[in-house]
């Protein structure tokens, strides 16, 4: 599992193996777009103020990848403990 802290919701969840982060947001009463659900229509794009993401979609450009400013939360994660949101 892994943290995400929203900046300007001042909420901290946890995301357990096994669920998304678009899940865990929705669970917790975020209202947040989807469509493809598979990490292919950047819908559920989320910018990222601080962290090491895991990206397993298939929409960013590998630059975007490197740079490390935002994520699909439909399928990716963090590669380490906390994520810090833009929402
Ligand atoms: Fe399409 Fe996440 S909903 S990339």
């Amino acid at each position: 599992s892994f943290e995400i802290d929203l900046a300007r919701s001042a909420m901290s969840l946890t995301v357990p193996a096994g669920r998304t982060i678009l899940e865990v947001l929705r669970e917790n009463g975020v209202d947040m777009p989807s469509s493809c659900e598979q990490g292919a229509c950047g819908t559920c794009r989320v910018a990222v103020i601080e962290g090491e993401i895991t990206h397993q979609d298939v929409y960013l450009s590998p630059g975007e990848k490197a740079e490390g400013k935002s994520i699909m939360t439909c399928v990716s994660r963090a590669a380490s403990g906390r994520l810090i949101l833009d929402i």
